[in-house]
């Protein structure tokens, strides 16, 4: 079966004759007797016991993950952040070190500067733009390489087959958080990755509904985060975990126009005298355009562009557009703007967020499933009104 199919037909085992999974909203699960309760409980089966472990609405996301992803088992967690926690804590002790990208989520590097050290875990960031020097930063130490590929917001994209065979030649894990280019765009494993992770509530729920999250791996891996997971908490409700099976089913006609918009915008924004830079991968003027037709299937749904006249400009700009939502979120049929330097970067120190890409004047749109002519005429009349 192909992508499409797999990610419609991949349904737990029908009860009823139900068409549509029903929902499992149910805590626990009863022991047929006493024997069976203690062969749960000893692994020697496999079953429900306790939502906080397993649920059947948890199971039918986790497993069709696994089949789209292209690995052997994944655990389903309360958020993004969750899968990103999960996926390290598990495999890390003290003394040892983390190797992470410099350009990843903000959360996934506040976990890395704030609490990894409180641990006696140590992290250093390789520079995204110079592979070169990343295997140099090796350490006796290192047991995991962190990163995300493209890059929020900078776009910039990490070559996984590079990244992967430093991992293989080291010994090291490789984890790769594929939030922003989803499974139908680009699959790590395909590459030799050991563990992905995913912000399912982005692209994967798509409609900026639940929050939810996801680690991947192989049986051995995932059996590690499951132990972790099972005492610590961090699972994903029925609920969630109902709504992200569901959105799995569009994902793939939602990503085509999702990509389809963002190239047309990109494009579009490129031609335009009120632009100073744009950045897609799927641009040829991307530096790394070949790298994103090697690795990914379409460009993603991020645009990011630089409006003229820097900070000032760029603020006015997110002030005078009128159908685009103004939020933290990406991924959603509704397109979002927003501008990094007064908002999520603001903390970060001009030349270090200039480094990555961040210039005053930059937006970050992703790009939603509205007719591209709208999506057009919102940015021209905002370009207009901030001059
Ligand atoms: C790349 C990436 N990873 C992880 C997360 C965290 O996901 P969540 O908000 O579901 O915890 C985000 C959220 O924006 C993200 O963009």
């Amino acid at each position: 079966m192909q992508f499409e199919t797999k990610a419609i037909r991949l349904q737990h085992e029908r009860g009823h004759r139900e068409h549509s999974v029903p929902l499992y909203l149910t805590s626990s699960f009863i022991f047929e007797d006493a024997e069976q309760a203690r062969a749960l409980f000893a692994d020697e089966v496999e079953g429900n016991i306790y939502s906080r472990f397993s649920n059947p609405n948890v199971n039918e996301f986790v497993g069709k993950m696994c089949v789209l992803e292209g690995c052997e088992d994944g655990f389903g967690t309360a958020s993004g952040m969750a899968a990103v926690f999960s996926s390290m804590m598990p495999f890390l002790k003290q003394g040892d070190h983390v190797l992470a990208s410099s350009a990843l989520f903000a959360s996934s590097t506040r976990i890395m500067n704030d609490f990894l050290p409180k641990w006696g875990i140590s992290v250093s960031y390789f520079d995204i733009q110079q592979p070169e020097t990343w295997e140099g930063m090796i350490q006796e130490n290192t047991k995991m390489i962190f990163a995300e590929t493209p890059s929020n917001p900078g776009l910039v994209l990490i070559d996984l087959q590079f990244l992967c065979d430093l991992g293989k030649k080291h010994g090291i894990l490789v984890n790769i958080d594929n939030c922003f280019a989803t499974p139908y765009l680009q699959t790590p494993f395909s590459f030799g990755a050991d563990i992905v992770t995913h912000s399912a509530t982005k692209f994967i729920d798509g409609q900026g509904r639940v929050v939810g999250g996801i680690v991947l791996g192989s049986k051995e891996i995932i059996k590690e985060v499951r132990a972790f997971c099972r005492q610590t908490g961090p699972s994903l409700s029925p609920f969630n975990a109902w709504v992200l099976s569901k959105s799995l089913e569009t994902l793939h006609v939602r990503m085509d126009r999702h990509c389809e918009n963002a190239l047309k915008l990109a494009q579009w924004l490129e031609q335009h005298p009120e632009i100073v830079q744009v950045n897609y991968p799927f641009l040829p003027s991307h530096p790394q355009y070949a790298l994103a037709k090697k690795q990914m299937k379409l460009g993603g749904g991020v645009v990011t562009f630089e409006v003229k006249g820097g900070y000032e400009r760029g603020k006015k700009f997110l002030n005078s557009l009128k159908m685009f939502s103004h939020s933290a979120n990406l991924g959603d049929t509704r397109t979002i703007a927003t501008h990094p330097a007064s908002t999520t970067h603001s903390k970060i120190a001009e030349a270090v967020r200039e480094a990555a890409g961040i210039f005053g004047g930059t937006v970050r749109v992703s790009v939603g499933l509205e007719h591209i002519d709208d999506i057009f005429a919102d940015i021209e009349q905002a370009l207009q009104v901030s001059k």
